[in-house]
């Protein structure tokens, strides 16, 4: 049997070496963070291009700098590999890889289950594994726990197994990840002590919960309330669209409310790899049970409709002249938020099949995403010159980066249908209309 592990602020060269496994968006910044704090890091990845570019100092992620990991890699604080054998090293292992959807909309646990065969011939007595990737109540007990199990060693016994749901905010620059705080939670009372010891030792708070289908519940409740909510609220935009009201106006009005009212703001449609997919973890739980959230469905059914809304609306704004049949749009910004270079579940891909489908002929520009594919189409991103704005019939502004040249743009396009509100205010000589501005156009 392992030892209770003892609570208290434990020092790296108590803890030893952490593996990561799943170098991604969330795996990346959490390894700098333990390194950060002075651990020695072990991070794990299948993509052989990942590892050659970090082997060499260069980061992908943006959140990361080159020059704070290559630092760390030339130290060998942080080592690379694609062997999982690497982790018989590790007094601690953190599971970072995806969980997207199936083609069916259900959970796709592949590479999570993929991740823990990888690992369980390497397991040994001691080591404590905390699952960090985003997944269903019961993912830890039912899934992840008999997969390590398979040669022999038992959880909460001879190894410590722990969930920790990962709220990172790609792009979000102003809050490190360490002042975040972390939901940790056990298999049993022993591997919650061990993973609230070792978190405290690189985050400022630390939140233990009771059970481990409670934390992988609350990391479902925070990302279908962004889900219901921005669902609302982009309805609530189309509502002002129809009743010559300005949404961005009322919402201001209402945010100055200094209790009960929290804001979110309208856009072309909710993106990346966590908010439309994470409820529907939720959902096929419930429907699991015999049961489902409505809310869930509507808020899926209402952000999956909100491409189209953009798409009349940018086409209304063209008429009479021109119909979007032979027109050239040029789309600013693809990536589903702001200042990131990920594509994943954008909405911009949505707008952009449904323009060519309606005869447009499709530029865009980002500086973060040099080429889009979708099915057999591709596009490179353009440079964003004066001649280039005046040449197109619409500008669609869909994401707010910070570098864009909101000015130039008003100044030299012929329309802009612009989704994010840059243009309050502004005036130029072409057609401007605002999503959910009430205008009518
Ligand atoms: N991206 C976010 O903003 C965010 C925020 C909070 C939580 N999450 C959750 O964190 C998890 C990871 O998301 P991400 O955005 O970092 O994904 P990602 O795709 O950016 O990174 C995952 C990494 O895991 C690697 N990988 C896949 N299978 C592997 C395996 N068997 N062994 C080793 N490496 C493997 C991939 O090559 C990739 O580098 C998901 O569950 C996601 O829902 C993501």
């Amino acid at each position: 049997m392992l030892d209770e592990a003892k609570a208290g602020d434990y020092e790296p060269s108590d803890i030893g070496v952490i593996g990561v496994i799943g170098l991604g968006y969330v795996g990346l910044p959490f390894a700098m963070a333990f390194v950060r704090r002075g651990f020695a890091v072990i991070g794990i990845d299948v993509d052989a291009r990942k590892l050659e570019m970090l082997q060499r100092g260069k980061s992908y992620i943006r959140d990361v700098e080159d020059a704070e990991l290559a630092e760390a890699v030339t130290a060998g604080k942080l080592v690379v590999s694609s062997s999982f054998s690497r982790l018989a090293d590790a007094s601690s292992i953190v599971i970072c890889v995806p969980t997207p959807l199936t083609a069916n909309q259900a959970p796709d646990l592949s590479f999570l289950t993929a991740a823990c065969r990888q690992l369980q011939p390497h397991l040994s007595f001691g080591q404590l594994v905390i699952v960090e990737s985003t997944t269903f109540p019961g993912t830890t007990r039912e899934v992840v726990q008999p997969l390590l199990e398979l040669g022999g060693l038992r959880a909460g016994e001879s190894f410590h197994l722990a969930y920790s749901p990962e709220r990172i905010d790609p792009g979000n620059t102003a809050t490190p990840v360490e002042d975040v705080p972390k939901v940790v939670s056990g298999l049993t009372a022993p591997c919650l002590t061990r993973i609230v010891s070792l978190y405290s030792a690189v985050f400022h708070q630390v939140v233990p919960v009771s059970s481990t289908d409670t934390a992988e519940a609350a990391k479902l409740l925070e990302n279908s309330f962004r889900l219901v909510n921005i669902s609302f609220i982009n309805e609530f935009a189309k509502l002002c669209d129809q009743l010559g009201l300005d949404i961005w106006e009322v919402i201001r009005a209402a945010s100055t409310k200094p209790y009960g009212f929290m804001s979110f703001l309208p856009g072309p449609g909710i993106g990346g790899h966590c908010i439309p997919v994470d409820p529907l973890y939720m959902q096929w739980k419930a429907r699991e049970a015999g049961t489902e959230s409505r809310f869930i469905e509507l808020s899926r059914d209402t952000n999956e409709s909100i491409p189209s809304y953009i798409v009349s609306r940018l086409e209304r704004l063209l008429q009479p002249e021109r119909t979007l049949n032979g027109a050239s749009i040029l789309i600013c910004g693809v990536t589903y938020k702001r200042d990131v270079a990920d594509l994943r579940e954008s909405s911009a891909l949505v707008v952009m099949e449904r323009l060519c489908n309606a005869g447009a002929t499709v530029a865009y520009y980002d500086p973060y995403i040099p080429t889009v594919r979708i099915g057999e189409a591709s596009w490179r991103s353009i440079s964003l010159t004066d001649e280039a704005i005046a040449a197109a019939d619409c500008i669609l502004i869909h994401t707010d980066h910070a570098g864009l040249p909101i000015d130039r743009i008003v100044a030299h396009a012929a329309a802009i249908y612009d989704t994010r509100n840059l243009t309050r205010g502004k005036s130029g000589p072409g057609k401007l209309a605002r999503f959910g501005d009430g205008s009518r156009q």
